[in-house]
């Protein structure tokens, strides 16, 4: 009964680990705005659609790439430093909608 107790106390953790993810929103607030709400330097503008399609039909993996390496004047992380793949694909996601 007592291992039932602590597996569910882990699971539950998980849970609200999950939660605490960061959101795709959270991270274009925090990161991503500073370039891409204003399209400063070529940066393909936040939910301006026809500046993303060319860039989505790279595929997500490829532009998760992109940012964690930097491009042209996108830093490396596009200034994210604690950003997971996941968090940087929600990003995107948010921006390109
Ligand atoms: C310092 C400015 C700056 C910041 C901060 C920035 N970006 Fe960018 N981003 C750019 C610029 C400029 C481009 C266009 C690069 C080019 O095509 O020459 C770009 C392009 C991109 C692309 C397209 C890449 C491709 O392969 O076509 C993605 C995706 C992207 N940014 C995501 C992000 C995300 C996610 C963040 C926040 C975590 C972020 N950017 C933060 C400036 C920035």
């Amino acid at each position: 009964m007592k291992k039932l107790i602590a597996l569910a106390a882990v699971a539950s953790l998980t849970m609200a680990t999950n939660v605490m993810a960061q959101d795709g929103e959270a991270v274009y607030q925090k990161a991503c705005k500073t370039c891409h709400e204003m399209g400063i330097a070529g940066a393909p503008k936040a939910h301006d659609a026809a500046a993303w399609e060319p860039r989505m039909g790279k595929g997500m993996d490829a532009l998760i790439g992109s940012v964690k390496t930097g491009m042209n004047a996108m830093p490396p992380g596009g200034m994210c430093m604690d950003c997971s793949d996941e968090d940087l694909k929600a990003a995107i996601e948010f921006m390109s909608k």
